[in-house]
């Protein structure tokens, strides 16, 4: 008999409680527990990640012996989508793509599938959300009218899977996994435990040899959606798709991917008929820079293998209040209090008694430590109102001691600068140099500081003043 019992999911990581809380106990998460009805014991199903039936044991083998065979990747024909997947899909692998709707997941994979259907393949679209009719329409805009693309307008979990087999598709695209449900289970359609089994029907069909997986998943707190997070241990791949929906930028990358490294970074354009790869990303990022502003200067970062300038802003105001606020976006909060922190103690810059905002122009997200000293320079630049060279771009780690630090693939770096037309770059004492840019090496933040700011614009309300606060052996100054 089929014994039901009430508990309290999280959304985002599909802990389970029995009692309601205001925080999560599995990822503490705030207002994420919701109240679901679920079956207890029976269907627990294993699964071996040979692929094969459940429950059948299989045979260890010498790892020299186990072949690689079915883990190529297949182009999906969108490039920038090849370039986060490190080459493209591989057959049987299970992706689930993550984004707030209306960010353009539905867009991305209808051009993906008519891509991968035009070079052969098999694509079933199961729209679960959109009409057949919403989908064809999108279709006829993007020009993605091809043939070897199938579709289904359905939600219902044995409907799909005997889609999936009439069809024999090489890839199937689930639009969206929360709005997909099982009538065999008690949860209500979109409760963490329906995504999650149907999740475990599609991973299972997958791994058994059959098509390659894309599920969208929505990422919003409000709504009775459940979070994808849930979803993510398994999956082979988690990509986020980001930026704002006020904008035309996109920009895709990998949270986790079993088959290459996650650091790649797909940019594209939202027009008129789909998206679009961003051909220039440096170029698109500085498009709408203003010369001679305080508080802006340009880092040389990397994403992935592809190097990317991108404006730092800085803003400081002054404010009588205790606690001053401090505002990132793109950048990490913490890293941005022990800037302050070195600032403050290293080269006597305090801005205890001001607002501070920082943001990475155009909605890129910087985890790379080589942004510390453009950073460092926007604050100093903000803070005396003095501009930082609009042809130089700046370079560097700086550790607690005020000290700058060498960074990864500086040449790279240098030579994307350089052909966007800078100048000038600072970077850190040891790192190399490049033949057409006039480059300068700094020891400490104290001697960056002290010469490359520009002349004042503004009477300065702020002073860099004194030397370094502690002498430590790497500070030239
Ligand atoms: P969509 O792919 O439906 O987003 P999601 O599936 O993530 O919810 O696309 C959302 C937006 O993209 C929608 O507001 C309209 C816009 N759009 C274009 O600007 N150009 C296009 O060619 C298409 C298909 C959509
Ligand atoms: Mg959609």
């Amino acid at each position: 008999m089929v014994r039901l019992r009430t508990i309290h999911r999280c959304t985002e990581c599909g802990a389970g409680s029995p009692r309601w809380a205001g925080r999560c106990p599995g990822c503490g998460e705030w207002n994420t527990l919701i109240e679901e009805v679920e079956q207890v014991g029976g269907a627990a199903q294993t699964r071996s990640a040979a692929g094969g039936p459940p429950g059948r044991a299989a045979t260890a083998l010498l790892l020299t012996d186990v072949g690689a065979d079915g883990t190529e990747q297949v182009s999906t024909g969108v490039s920038e989508l090849d370039r986060v997947l490190g080459g493209g899909m591989v057959p049987g692998s299970v992706t689930l793509i993550g984004g707030e709707p209306g960010i353009g997941k539905s867009t991305l994979l209808l051009q993906a599938a008519a891509a991968m259907a035009r070079n052969g393949a098999r694509c079933l679209l199961i729209s679960a959300e959109e009409s057949p009719a919403q989908v064809r329409l999108r279709a006829e805009r993007m020009d993605a009218l091809v043939p070897g693309l199938w579709l289904i307008g359905e939600s219902s979990m044995p409907a799909i899977l005997a889609a999936v087999r009439d069809v024999h598709p090489d890839v199937v695209v689930v639009d969206s996994i929360q709005t997909v449900w099982d009538p065999e289970l008690e949860s209500p359609p979109g409760s963490v435990a329906q995504v999650k089994g149907c999740a475990h029907q599609l991973v299972t069909a997958a791994k058994a040899g059959g098509p390659a997986v894309v599920m969208v998943g929505h990422v919003t707190k409000e709504g009775a959606l459940a979070g994808p997070r849930v979803l993510e241990h398994v999956v082979d791949t988690v990509l986020s798709f980001e930026g704002d929906r006020h904008h035309a930028i996109r920009l895709l990358r990998a949270v986790k991917h079993r088959f290459g490294p996650t650091g790649e970074l797909g940019l594209f354009e939202m027009t008129g008929t789909g998206l679009q790869a961003v051909a220039d990303p440096s170029g698109l990022f500085l498009a709408d820079r203003r010369s001679g502003n305080s508080g802006s200067v340009v880092f040389p970062s990397m994403e992935g293998q592809r190097p990317l300038l991108v404006e730092i802003q800085a803003l400081v105001v002054p404010t009588p209040m205790v606690s001053p606020r401090r505002s990132v976006s793109g950048f990490d909060s913490g890293r941005l209090s022990l800037l302050l922190a070195v600032l403050d103690r290293r080269v006597g810059l305090s801005l205890v008694s001001h607002e501070v905002y920082v943001s990475v122009a155009g909605g890129v997200k910087i985890g790379d430590p080589g942004a510390d000293l453009a950073v460092c320079l926007a604050l100093a630049s903000a803070a005396t109102r003095r501009p930082v060279d609009d042809d130089m771009v700046v370079l560097g780690e700086v550790g607690l001691g005020g000290e700058v630090r060498q960074v990864t693939q500086t040449s790279r770096r240098l030579a994307e600068a350089a052909r966007l037309g800078f100048r000038r770059a600072l970077v850190p004492a040891r790192a190399p140099g490049h033949a057409e840019l006039s480059v300068r090496h700094v020891e400490s933040l104290f001697d960056a500081l002290e010469r490359d700011l520009g002349p004042a614009s503004a009477p300065p309300k702020l002073r860099l003043v004194g030397g370094p606060a502690t002498s430590t052996g790497n500070e030239a100054g």
